[in-house]
């Protein structure tokens, strides 16, 4: 690995859903392949207009990518991944800077992200980049079908 290596941003599209799967995968986020990680579903998504995939190479590779969504109120960072080979560099503090400069950009002042309470690393990084971890927020969520 050549630590000198510039990443160069990289805004991505469903041409690149394979990659995008690939790194999820070996940052090892659970794929719902049959649900919402569809390729279908990520065309669908895309096709809302409000999806904004982007990511990181180190060459070639792409090395961290992460979904910018927003609901008109909020921007949410979600499936924020890095290559495990990535790690400790700044990646993931990169792609949330992004983030919020995308959402910034559409008038967007409120950032947020849904982070499990096991995932420390994902809490000190968000704690890391300014994020209030709020301790009285219960998520609620239902779904329409098992594989959703
Ligand atoms: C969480 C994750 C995205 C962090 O990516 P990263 O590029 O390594 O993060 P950064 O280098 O930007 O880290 C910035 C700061 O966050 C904190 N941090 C990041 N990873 C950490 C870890 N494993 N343990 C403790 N603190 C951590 C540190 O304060 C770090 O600063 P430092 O390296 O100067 O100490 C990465 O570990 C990952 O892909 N995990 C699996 C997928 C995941 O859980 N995604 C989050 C879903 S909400």
């Amino acid at each position: 690995m050549d630590e000198t290596q510039p990443f160069q941003v990289v805004y991505l599209d469903l041409s690149h859903y394979d990659e995008i799967m690939a790194l999820w995968q070996r940052a090892g986020l659970h794929i719902r392949p049959a649900g919402r990680d569809s390729v279908e579903a990520f065309a669908r998504q895309m096709a809302t207009g409000v999806q904004t995939p982007i990511g990181l190479r180190a060459g070639e590779q792409l090395v961290a990518v992460v979904l910018a969504t927003h609901d008109s109120r909020k921007g949410w960072i979600n499936r924020l991944a890095v290559d495990p080979d990535y790690r400790r560099r700044g990646l993931a503090t990169r792609l949330i800077a992004l983030c919020q400069a995308h959402f910034q950009a559409q008038g967007i002042d409120i950032w947020t992200a849904l982070i499990e309470e096991w995932n420390q690393p994902s809490l000190a990084l968000f704690a890391s980049a300014g994020y209030t971890l709020a301790q009285d927020i219960t998520y609620a969520s239902r779904r329409s079908h098992a594989e959703v």
